[in-house]
Formats: C-alpha cells, sequence, structure tokens
C-alpha cells in the first residue's frame, strides 16, 4: 500500500517513529533519530530476534566492543579490501560510486562533465584511540560486528563448554561511510547489525545453510511481514564476497524496489583462518567425538541489518485505507501486535474526573504487564486515529456506562470492531488479542 518512501518519512515525523538527526541545525546526511514509538519498535525486533536466535541450547550471545585492535581489520581484510571505487565531479566535488554513474553523462548535481578517474575508497570510519596522535593509535570504527565474535571464538567455546555445531549471536552498532547512503534508514553510516556465526564441522556448512535460511525466512513472517513481499536473491559466482562459498540474500519489496534485508553467507574458515595467521594464536578446534581431530571450524553467517528489518516492518504496516473518503479515509500501521510499540491504548470517553480516576486506574493495572498508553486529549475520534497511525492494537474506552456496569469497549485496531468486555475478564481477553 505504501506508495512513496516520503508519505512513510512524513507519518514517522508526525508520529514519533524517527526524526532526522541534529535537525534543529539542519540535520546530518543519512543520520537519522529513533523516536519514542521508534526506539520501542526497534526494541521489540530486537527482542524478537535475540529471543529466536538464543532461546536455543545451540547459540549464545556476546557484546563485544566496538573498538578492536587495528590488527583485527588487517586480518579480516578490512584495511585492504573494503572499499568502493568511486568518481568525484571535478566542478562540484559530488562523489558518486562508479557503478551508479555514466560518466558519459553530466554530473547529476551541477551539469557539469568532467569526473575524475575512479579510485578506492575504504569505508571504514577511523579515529584516534589515547591523546597522542600518530598512525599507532588509529582504531577503526567496526564495519560489521561479525569480527567480534571471531575474534572470541574458542573464548566462548571453552567457557560454554560448547561441543560443535554452536551459534554466537550479537547485536550491535556498525558503521561504513558509504558513498551513496539514503532510501530513509534503509542505507547509513551508522547502523545496527543482528548477526549469528554458527561454527561447523567442515563440510556440514552446506546443510547448516539451509536449515538457517529456514528458520530465518520463518522470523521475519512471524513478524508480520507478508511472504509475498520477500523473495530470496542467490548470489552466483561474480557476487559472492572473497570469504563466502555460497550466499544468499532475503530481499523485502521496499517502495523503492526490492533491497536486501538480510544475508545468509556461508564463510567458510576465511576469518578464522586470517585470525590464526595474523594473532599467531592456534583457534584450532578441539574435537573430542572424533578422535581427538583439531581443525578450524567452517562458518554460516547469517546477518541481518535491524534498521532495515525496522525499515520493512514500517513499510509493510503502513496502509491507507478508504483514500478520498473524507470522512472514513485513514492511515492505519498494522503492525503485528509483538512488534506494535504501544500494544493497548486506554482512553476515557471524555475528559471529566469521574472517569479519569477509575479510567487511569485501569491503565496502571494494564501497563504492569503490556507497553500501553493512556490518552485524554481530544475527541474520541481523533484518538483513535492517533492510535491507528501508531499501530495500537487495541483501544479500551472507559465511558459513563463502566461506571455502572464495571465494563469497557475494546476497538480492534484492524476491523475497527467493538466488543464490550468486563473488566474482570479484559486481562484474558487482551491476552487472547494479543497472543501473548
Ligand atoms: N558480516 C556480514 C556483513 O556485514 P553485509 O551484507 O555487508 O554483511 C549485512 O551486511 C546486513 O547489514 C545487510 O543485509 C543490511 O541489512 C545491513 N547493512 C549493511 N550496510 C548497511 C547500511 N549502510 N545501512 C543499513 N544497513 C546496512
Amino acid at each position: 500500500n505504501l506508495k512513496s518512501m516520503s508519505d512513510l518519512v512524513s507519518l514517522c515525523k508526525r508520529r514519533g517513529f524517527i526524526f532526522q538527526s541534529s535537525e534543529i541545525y539542519g540535520g546530518l546526511g543519512s543520520c537519522w533519530d529513533y523516536a519514542p514509538y521508534g526506539i520501542q519498535l526497534k526494541n521489540n525486533v530486537k527482542e524478537s530476534w535475540w529471543k529466536a536466535m538464543t532461546f536455543r541450547e545451540d547459540v549464545v550471545g556476546i557484546d563485544a566492543s566496538i573498538f578492536m585492535h587495528p590488527m583485527v581489520w588487517k586480518a579480516s581484510g578490512h584495511v585492504d579490501g573494503f572499499s568502493d571505487p568511486m568518481v568525484d565531479c571535478k566542478s562540484c566535488k559530488e562523489r558518486y560510486r562508479e557503478d551508479q554513474i555514466d560518466t558519459s553523462k553530466p554530473c547529476a548535481k551541477c551539469g557539469a562533465t568532467d569526473f575524475t578517474e575512479p579510485r578506492d575508497f575504504n569505508l571504514m570510519f577511523n579515529t584516534q584511540m589515547g591523546a597522542v596522535t600518530d598512525s599507532s593509535s588509529t582504531v577503526y570504527l567496526r564495519p560489521e560486528t561479525a569480527q567480534g565474535i571471531f575474534v572470541n571464538f574458542l573464548n566462548v567455546q571453552q567457557t560454554m563448554r560448547k561441543k560443535l555445531p554452536f551459534g554466537i549471536a550479537q547485536i550491535g552498532k556498525a558503521f561504513r561511510n558509504e558513498i551513496t547512503p539514503g532510501n530513509f534508514i534503509f542505507r547509513t553510516r551508522e547502523f545496527e547489525q543482528m548477526e549469528m556465526q554458527f561454527f561447523v564441522k567442515p563440510g556440514t556448512q552446506l546443510d547448516a545453510m539451509e536449515k538457517w535460511k529456514e528458520v530465518r525466512w520463518q522470523w521475519h513472517i512471524d513478524n508480520g511481514l507478508r511472504a509475498e513481499k520477500l523473495r530470496w536473491e542467490p548470489h552466483g559466482p561474480d557476487s559472492l564476497a572473497h570469504y563466502a562459498d555460497a550466499a544468499t540474500d532475503i530481499e523485502y519489496e521496499f517502495p523503492m524496489g526490492w533491497g536486501e534485508m538480510e544475508g545468509i553467507h556461508s564463510r567458510t574458515d576465511f576469518d578464522l583462518k586470517r585470525h590464526e595467521e595474523f594473532s599467531k594464536k592456534n583457534l584450532k578446534y578441539l574435537d573430542t567425538e572424533d578422535g581427538n581431530k583439531k581443525y578450524l571450524p567452517y562458518v554460516l553467517e547469517t546477518s541481518v541489518g535491524c534498521d532495515r528489518a525496522v525499515l520493512a516492518l514500517l513499510c509493510d504496516a503502513y496502509r491507507l485505507e478508504n483514500e478520498g473518503d473524507k470522512e472514513n479515509e485513514r492511515v492505519v500501521m498494522k503492525f503485528h501486535p509483538k512488534i506494535a510499540p504501544i500494544k493497548v491504548a486506554v482512553l476515557p470517553l471524555v475528559k471529566k474526573e469521574k472517569l479519569d480516576t477509575p479510567a487511569r486506574k485501569l491503565f496502571e493495572t494494564i501497563q504492569k504487564n503490556y507497553q500501553a498508553e493512556y490518552d485524554v486529549a481530544g475527541s474520541i475520534g481523533k484518538r483513535y486515529r492517533r492510535q491507528d497511525e501508531i499501530g495500537t492494537p487495541l483501544c479500551v474506552t472507559f465511558d459513563f456506562d463502566t461506571l455502572d456496569d464495571n465494563a469497557v469497549t475494546v476497538r480492534d485496531r484492524d476491523t475497527m470492531t467493538q466488543e464490550r468486555v468486563a473488566i474482570d475478564q479484559l486481562d484474558k481477553y487482551l491476552r487472547d488479542k494479543l497472543g501473548f
């Protein structure tokens, strides 16, 4: 239903999901701040991922630091190879990725036709650690979270007494100095990844890949994404990363077209081998179940951008209903209840103390179990529309009859039907309707 990203950007601003970073200073290119409903939504996505990935026997979690020893990025290949070819317009200095521009045509910004030769532009941000500024104190902001897992592989395996196959999961920020960021939070320079590295016996990586492909596809469906908006995009030999022997992406159909949301990569033993080589430490696994053989495990990685998953959920939830019908037109965010930032809104019919005091009491009870909101401002119709736009599945209306019959009206976001429910049955009713 969402026709253009700008409709979503404006809803996100209007309703407190996502604001432009440093807006009072004119904003900072491609940097965004999650507003109260946005961060609640994002936290729900992270919680859903963490549960799906670590509430199981064969995966444990970690949280590695963003700064790592600079040698990590030498070993991983990022210092020498993590770059995009870039050309500059000689006149206005606009930068383009070489594969996104035809240099026989004029610059899109200023119309000049003179471009620099393509040169490699490393996407890693760097900064200085400590008070002394020399090249030895240069540290990088990690461009992927994965390396924090590789360098901790043996520590985790030994302390957790894990046998292959097992995985390590992590959620954290990553940074890339993208040449052409854009499409709202689709491509930014600071973003969050949810990654899991699954360590397996060499030779079994493709079986593990099939298994994890199923788990990861189902996660997106369980969050409420429509299956017809998802597709697999396998990598052919030309687009495989240097470390991979197989890879496929889960793509979502965003308003600007299909775009990668998650990558599932069979990374072989490339990373562990390189870290062994550069650190000169033995990172081999001792396989007590196979004649005490020592070897480097192979790795199956699942890597989803948290912000991209949030963007897909926002795009997917957005529905404009009864367009053009002034009375009945509404925008409604049809989030799955587990993803919705607010689960229940409590609305006294009018702003009168007689209603306000008991309604607030009811709200406080509901809030013990659910992220809930209390709203008394404005007409009931306007308050319903507002809750529709933030995707609240259920609105509980407290009216004058409630004072006599101890029942409330519960309005369903999607069907807009209203049901009268006794307050002493409300907890069970909400649990059944929300599904948890
Ligand atoms: N460890 C593997 C890795 O980082 P990737 O395909 O470069 O692989 C994984 O990134 C995921 O991270 C992507 O599928 C995407 O969802 C997210 N991602 C990558 N670059 C991003 C950016 N500039 N902005 C937002 N998300 C990004």
